[in-house]
């Protein structure tokens, strides 16, 4: 577990960015925070380090979208799983399908996406009174648990 300090807006993108540098294809990272804690803002920084097609915003009027990579890497699927009810909901996507070359960012993912895959990260979001945000990345699975000792920076 490690946990941020980011006090503006570019500091919770520029960390999105900095672990995008390390993601490849079957990631799965659940963000995880209240209304307006971050999770778009980082979820921008991830695409603009994968280098995807944007603009990223949060999916209100749909489950997900697929953002294509401008060059060779994986794509950016973002899901706001915030009106899905179910494990049984989440596997009615079949996302499993497309993550072979994407990566699975998913807002609101606590408690509904864990099943989707053996091993991922999730990030939780804090606001704080004066703004700044605690953002906390706690690993599951060997791939995440190495990744957060050797450190994203
Ligand atoms: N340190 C900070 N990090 C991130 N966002 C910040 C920070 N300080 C202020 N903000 C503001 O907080 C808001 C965060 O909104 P964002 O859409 O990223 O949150 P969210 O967690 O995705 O919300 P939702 O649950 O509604 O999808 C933005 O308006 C942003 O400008
Ligand atoms: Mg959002």
């Amino acid at each position: 577990m490690t946990t941020f300090s980011c006090i503006t807006v570019e500091q919770t993108h520029a960390l999105g960015l900095q672990l995008a540098k390390h993601l490849t294809p079957g990631d799965v990272v659940i963000l995880d925070g209240p209304l307006g804690a971050g999770k778009t803002t980082f979820t921008q920084g991830i695409a603009a380090g994968l280098d995807v097609r944007g603009p990223i915003t949060s999916p209100t009027f749909v489950i997900y979208r697929i953002h294509p990579n401008n060059a060779a890497g994986p794509a950016l699927i973002h899901l706001d799983a915030y009106r899905l009810n179910s494990l049984a909901e989440v596997d009615d996507l079949d996302l499993d399908s497309n993550l072979y070359n994407a990566v699975l960012v998913a807002e609101w993912g606590s408690g509904k996406l864990e099943n989707i895959a053996d091993e991922y990260l999730v990030v939780e979001f804090t606001r704080n009174d004066d703004d700044s945000r605690r953002i906390t990345f706690i690993p599951n699975g060997n791939r995440w648990d190495d990744l957060i000792t050797s450190g994203i920076a």
